[in-house]
């Protein structure tokens, strides 16, 4: 759906407002609708108007409440205990995780860094070899390069996406380049059919960062598995939370069994006996990365509620996007038909704030007085901490570019809306509300 959806039978009983997008017209007062006056007629909370959410606070805090764990994952992890058997819990998520991800080979690891760890080693590439990745990332997704010796070559992201710019990418290629790695930032899956189509061309390995998109798929493919190989993680915070945990996923058996010898000292031994790592048991490759056992059996319960969870989340985000976009300036990052997202952490929208004319400081304080729970959150750039300006820490300095207009962008020009994880029509009309009220007010405001 986009903004184009036609909200005439939209089940909230909400009147729909005729919020013609004036693209170019920076002030209220042009064109506006009959709808909008009132909505203007209505002064701000933050100019002591009556608040648009009145939404109860302890409602609101239990349908966004996260982590969600109930019943059943206690019965779990207390059927384990009882049990005192633990192990068997890591072949059975993997099993899980493997069938509906239809992944060729999977290996659970402690969380997604060390997932990322040895997805790096995996790719036994020569020192000094070099990767393409988006600065707009986790410092792991870096940093962890480092221990194979690789050098991350940073990347841009689309300012329409937040999500990795192949045409930047295409820029920054050398001839130590021999990896690219996507990253689907706030759950929105990155174009890995251009990205592994462009990597066949100049003989790249195609990676991918899940860490944000448990469950997103493309062309009815999910996410994880365009790659070569990819990571997931089960941090708190993540879609599928399991306080900490992580995946690595692979396409072939030496992407696999490499990754897996890392960091689990017991894996050479059940490799077939041509494998190359095989000869490692007992040590693996220096690192235990095993994935907590209770973690694991948290995950099998999450899995089993992903889908759910993900439908209901994404409903919300419809729901409420499908108005909001009709407002001027706003925009939600752009998702192809063939791309099924989900939601991490927030609902991103992108304000253009100076065509807008009204600061976002400003927007977000009224927000803020009507009773919106709303953010912003400046992602570091990778690009311009410390460590990478350190020459020491690599087998060349990499690159610092001069400068990523994407990521200033897109950190310069959004706002997060909670991910609501109940039906929530009611809270949504009250934010619909009160983001038409502040719009229709802007020009007071600015
Ligand atoms: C994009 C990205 N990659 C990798 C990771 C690393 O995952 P973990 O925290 O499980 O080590 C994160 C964690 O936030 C992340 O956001």
């Amino acid at each position: 759906m986009n903004k184009n959806t036609n909200h005439a039978n939209d089940s909230m009983g909400y009147t729909r407002r005729n919020f013609i997008k004036t693209s170019g017209a920076v002030v209220a007062g042009l064109g506006l609708s009959s709808t909008v006056r009132s909505a203007e007629a209505e002064s701000l909370a933050l100019n002591g108007g009556q608040k648009a959410v009145t939404f109860p606070a302890n409602k609101f805090a239990a349908m966004t409440r996260w982590p969600r764990y109930g019943a059943a994952e206690k019965k779990r992890l207390h059927d384990m205990i009882d049990k005192n058997s633990f192990y068997d819990e890591l072949p059975a998520f993997e099993k899980e995780w493997k069938e509906y991800t239809n992944a060729a080979f999977v290996k659970a690891h402690m969380n997604g860094s060390s997932a990322l760890t040895s997805m790096y080693f995996a790719l036994d590439l020569p020192a000094g070899s070099e990767v393409l990745v988006p600065s707009y990332t986790f410092f792991s997704a870096c940093l962890a390069m480092r221990f194979s010796g690789l050098v991350p070559v940073f990347v841009d992201i689309d300012p329409k996406t937040a999500c990795f710019d192949l045409e930047d990418a295409k820029r920054k290629l050398t001839p130590q380049t021999k990896a690219v790695e996507g990253m689907h930032s706030w759950g929105l899956p990155c174009e890995m059919d251009l990205i592994c189509d462009w990597a066949k061309e100049k003989g790249l390995v195609p990676l991918e960062d899940c860490a944000h998109a448990h469950g997103a798929s493309m062309k009815g493919k999910k996410m994880g598995t365009w790659g070569q190989m990819s990571i997931f993680s089960f941090q708190a915070s993540k879609v599928m939370p399991t306080v900490e945990g992580g995946m690595g996923m692979y396409q072939t058996r030496e992407y696999f069994e490499r990754a897996a010898a890392f960091g689990h000292y017991e894996d050479p031994a059940k490799f077939p006996k041509d494998s190359p790592v095989r000869a490692y048991e007992g040590t693996g490759f220096g690192q235990k990365y095993r994935m907590h056992p209770f973690a694991a059996a948290v995950a099998r319960q999450q899995l089993q509620e992903l889908d759910t969870h993900n439908t209901i989340v994404e409903k919300n985000a419809r729901a409420l996007n499908d108005r909001l976009t009709q407002l001027d300036c706003v925009t939600e990052p752009r998702c192809r038909p063939d791309q099924k997202r989900v939601y991490y952490s927030g609902n991103m929208l992108f304000i253009d704030f100076k065509k807008l004319g009204v600061s976002r400081d400003l927007i977000v304080k009224a927000l803020k007085a009507e009773g919106v729970r709303v953010s912003f959150w400046d992602y570091p750039s990778q690009h311009k901490l410390k460590i990478y300006s350190e020459a020491k820490w690599w087998h060349h300095p990499p690159k610092i570019p001069e400068s990523m207009p994407g990521i200033d962008y897109v950190n310069a020009n959004h706002i997060f809306l909670p991910c609501l994880y109940e039906e929530a029509p009611e809270l949504i009309a009250q934010y619909i509300k009160a983001f038409e009220k502040v719009w229709a007010n802007r020009a007071k405001l600015a």
